[in-house]
C-alpha cells in the first residue's frame, strides 16, 4: 500500500557516496562552522560613516526619483534595505530550513532514517539558529544607530507563497514536499546577496559585510549538504511522490526572486519617502520578480544528477518555470 504520510524509509539502494560525502562534512564541521568561531563585535565595529547596503540591491535604484534622493532618505532606504534582507534571512532560517532539519532529526522525510543524516541536519540547525543570532545582533545596532528601532516589515512575500502553495493540496505529503523543495533551492543556490555584500569593499560597513561573509562560508558548505540530501531523498519516495516532487522542485525560484514589493513599499511610507506610491507602482508593473537575478544553475545540476531532468514531470516543470528551454 502506498503511504500517504511521506515517511517512508523502507530500504532503498542508499547511495554510498553520498553518505560517505556527508560523513566528511559531519566530520569537518567542528573546524568549519561560523559558530565555533569568535563572534564579531557588532556594536563594537559599527560605524554610523557608512552606507549599510548596496545601491544596487534596492529593487528601484534604477528609477528616476533614486537619483534625486538626499543624503539623509538615501542612508535610509539603504539601512532599511539591510535591515529587510536579515529580517528575510530569520524567516529564511526559521520558517523554511529548520522545519525540514527537524523532519530529518526525526526521520519523518523519506531516506533520513540514517544516523549520519541525522548528525548533518542536526549541525546544520545549529548553523542556522546561529545565523539567527548574527542577524538578529547586526540589524539591532543598525536599529539602534539610525533610528529604526520601530521599523516593522509585513510579511515576505516567499513565506506567502511557501504557505499558498503548501494549502493548494489536500495530502500531508504533499504539504512536506512542497515545504522540502523551498528548503531545497533556497540551500543549492547561494544568494547572489551574500557575495555582492561580502565583497562590496570600500564604502559598505565593514561589519556588514564580516557577518555577510561568514555566513556565506557556511551555506557554501550547506548546499553540498543539502544536494546530497536530496540525493538520499529522492531515492527513497515512491513513484506518485517524485512525480510531484519532480513538479514542484524548480518553483521555488520565482518565490525567492520576488522583490519584495509590499515589504518595500511598506518601508517607504514608514520612513514618510513622498513618492513611495509612484516608485513603487513604476517597479510593480515592470517586474514583481526578477528571476534574471536568481542563479539557478546549481538546481538544473541538481535536477539533471538526480535523473529529474529524464522524466517527463521534471522537464515540463523547469521548462515551464523557465529554468530550461
Ligand atoms: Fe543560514
Ligand atoms: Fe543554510
Amino acid at each position: 500500500m502506498q503511504t500517504e504520510t511521506l515517511d517512508s524509509n523502507a530500504p532503498a539502494p542508499s547511495d554510498k557516496n553520498s553518505i560517505a560525502a556527508l560523513a566528511k562534512m559531519g566530520e569537518v564541521w567542528k573546524d568549519r562552522a561560523e559558530v565555533k568561531n569568535e563572534e564579531p563585535e557588532v556594536d563594537m565595529m559599527y560605524s554610523a560613516e557608512y552606507d549599510d547596503f548596496l545601491d544596487k540591491l534596492i529593487p528601484f535604484h534604477q528609477h528616476p526619483r533614486y537619483a534625486e534622493l538626499n543624503d539623509d532618505m538615501r542612508t535610509k532606504i539603504l539601512s532599511s534595505g539591510w535591515i529587510a534582507y536579515n529580517e528575510k534571512t530569520i524567516d529564511i532560517e526559521s520558517k523554511i530550513i529548520s522545519p525540514v532539519c527537524n523532519e530529518i532529526i526525526y526521520g519523518t522525510l523519506p531516506g533520513t532514517r540514517n544516523e549520519t543524516i541525522r548528525w548533518l541536519a542536526a549541525e546544520t540547525l545549529v548553523d542556522e539558529a546561529y545565523h539567527v543570532l548574527m542577524v538578529i545582533n547586526t540589524t539591532r545596532a543598525t536599529r539602534m544607530q539610525r533610528g529604526l528601532m520601530d521599523l516593522r516589515l509585513p510579511s515576505f512575500e516567499l513565506v506567502n507563497q511557501i504557505d499558498l502553495e503548501a494549502a493548494k493540496y489536500s495530502e500531508n505529503w504533499q504539504k512536506k514536499i512542497v515545504r522540502l523543495v523551498a528548503c531545497i533551492c533556497s540551500e543549492v543556490f547561494i544568494s547572489d546577496y551574500l557575495s555582492l555584500l561580502s565583497d562590496a569593499g570600500d564604502g559598505v560597513q565593514p561589519i556588514n559585510q564580516i557577518t555577510t561573509d561568514a555566513h556565506r562560508k557556511d551555506e557554501l558548505a550547506h548546499a553540498g549538504i543539502f544536494r546530497h540530501l536530496t540525493k538520499e531523498i529522492v531515492q527513497h519516495l515512491t513513484p506518485r511522490e517524485l512525480v510531484f516532487f519532480a513538479q514542484m522542485l524548480p518553483r521555488p525560484m520565482r518565490w525567492f526572486a520576488s522583490q519584495e514589493l509590499n515589504v518595500w513599499e511598506t518601508i517607504l511610507h514608514e520612513l514618510g519617502y513622498e513618492h513611495a506610491k509612484e516608485v513603487i507602482g513604476d517597479i510593480r508593473a515592470e517586474a514583481e520578480v526578477a528571476l534574471f537575478r536568481v542563479d539557478f544553475s546549481e538546481l538544473i545540476d541538481l535536477a539533471q544528477e538526480t535523473g529529474l531532468l529524464d522524466t517527463p514531470e521534471g522537464r515540463d516543470s523547469f521548462q515551464a518555470e523557465g529554468l530550461i528551454n
